[in-house]
């Protein structure tokens, strides 16, 4: 599973990128807005600057909500940075985007979406990639998990390449269990991914190596 970080955070990407299990990372304009990262252009400038800190796919939002719109804006995108994946909301007009996009070769995310129908309708229109919301869904009661596991299914049916992108996790169990279901990708905030990293007795046991190494020396 690919791991990619949530964030516009660029001290925050740079510990995970440095973690060395870093895949990508996802923002969105509430995560640019949470830097202060604000207009056009500073926007613009932050990608780039995200792009050069790692090595994978790097999604950038598209505020445009029609058509044409959406294509002029994700053309500038995918035009700053070759890691740039072009994310496009679920709406009617964001589906005839990803298609567009998938003919002229431009990487995808499809953002927003919370049912199965959903993700075939942007793995139909050729997504590279779909954002299912994991931890918004939990929020109103309803399972994120039983999500991954249903588009699991559906996309392994009909074999298609678009890959499930488990968004909004919240946490460190959120990733594990994106793991045994078989999501391609999660993307999260830091503090989830490190984490992974803990367990008592592994601090336990390293006290008592470390201890008994000095009693002999
Ligand atoms: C996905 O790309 C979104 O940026 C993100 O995962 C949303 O997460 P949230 O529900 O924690 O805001």
């Amino acid at each position: 599973m690919k791991f990619f970080i949530d964030t516009a955070n660029l001290d925050q990407i740079r510990e995970a990128q440095s973690l060395g299990v870093l895949d990508g990372v996802t923002t969105n304009p509430s995560l640019m807005a949470k830097e202060g990262i604000t207009g056009e252009k500073n926007i613009i400038e932050h990608y780039v600057k995200i792009c050069e800190l790692v090595d994978g796919d790097v999604s950038a939002e598209v505020i445009a909500v029609d058509f044409a719109g959406m294509v002029k804006e994700g053309e500038h995108l995918a035009s700053l940075h070759p890691q740039i994946v072009v994310k496009i909301p679920m709406i009617e007009e964001g589906v005839k985007a990803l298609k567009y996009f998938y003919d002229a070769g431009i990487k995808t995310n499809c953002t927003l979406v919370f049912s199965t129908g959903q993700a075939l309708l942007a793995a139909k229109a050729g997504a590279t990639y779909v954002s299912p919301f994991i931890g918004r869904l939990d929020d109103n009661s309803t399972d994120g998990l039983e999500l991954i596991e249903d588009i699991r299914l559906v996309f392994d049916n009909y074999s298609y390449g678009t890959e499930i992108l488990a968004a909004s996790v919240r946490h460190t169990m959120h990733i594990v269990n994106c793991a045994k279901i078989g999501a391609d990708v999660m993307t999260g905030p830091l503090s989830a991914i490190k984490g992974l990293l803990n367990h008592p007795l592994t601090d336990i046991g390293l006290e008592k190596f470390l201890s008994d190494y000095r009693k002999g020396n």
